[in-house]
């Protein structure tokens, strides 16, 4: 990446990081009306894909307002869990609600812990705002230990064209409209653009066997509008 290509990048970052401290105290509400309450539904077929052992140590990256920490705690009281965000306003509701969990503020491009801590990553709905995903990658990769597990749920286009066509109207104009009656429009016109950004399967895949993994399956949920990333360090 050039020199020039990388400053537009982190200053893009910087706009989401903006973005997510904007909209903090309005996120749940809209998250559950917005996914029409699936939401915990999809975090929970996540994790059980993420294969959690006992006492494993668990890093919950993009951990938002904590909504998937609190699923991993019904799911494996003894997992060890910390959480991670580049959002501080994200992260004071996460520690509102769930207090005891050690939370750190942290960029996915560059996370502040050392090679081979964690025996699980998660990254639910984060990884779709990493503007630079191969960095990202090679991030996950590093804090994971050998043998260990990633686990990335997404929102995805769906491939299938009836259904890509409802999710088109929904997603790029309802959504941003209910969005700025509660929110900002402006974020909930940047989800849709980031959906529609993502990487196509053949080139997730890539993207995710240059960082270093193996064993790589993707289960798809709601005709792939929700996809599952899951490999092996
Ligand atoms: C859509 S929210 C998801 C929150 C939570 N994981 C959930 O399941 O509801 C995305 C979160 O990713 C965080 N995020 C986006 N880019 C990030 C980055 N580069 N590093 C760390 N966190 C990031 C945002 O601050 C936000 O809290």
């Amino acid at each position: 990446m050039s020199y020039n290509e990388s400053i537009k990048e982190q200053e893009q970052s910087k706009k989401v990081q903006e973005m997510f401290n904007n909209i903090a105290d309005k996120y749940d509400f809209l998250n559950g009306l917005l996914s029409f309450a699936l939401d915990d539904n999809w975090r929970r077929n996540a994790i059980r894909l993420a294969n959690i052992k006992p006492n494993n140590k668990v890093l919950d990256l993009a951990c938002g307002t904590g909504d998937m920490i609190s699923q991993i705690q019904k799911q494996h009281p003894d997992a060890i869990i910390y959480g991670a965000d580049f959002s501080v306003n994200m992260l004071h509701i996460s520690q509102k609600k769930l207090g005891s969990i050690p939370f750190t503020a942290a960029d996915a491009h560059n996370l502040p812990f050392k090679d081979n801590t964690f025996d699980r990553l998660t990254m639910a709905f984060g990884f779709r705002n990493v503007t630079d995903k191969a960095r990202g990658l090679s991030e996950l990769y590093r804090v994971i230990k050998p043998g260990g597990k990633v686990c990335i749920l997404e929102l995805t286009r769906p491939e299938n064209k009836l259904t890509s066509f409802f999710y088109k109207i929904y997603f790029m104009h309802l959504l941003p409209f209910i969005g700025g009656l509660f929110s900002s429009k402006k974020a909930y016109k940047y989800l849709p653009d980031s959906v529609y950004k993502f990487p196509k399967r053949h080139e997730y895949r890539q993207l995710i066997e240059d960082a270093g993994f193996k064993n790589i399956h993707f289960k798809s949920l709601v005709f792939g509008a929700v996809t599952i990333a899951v490999m092996d360090k």
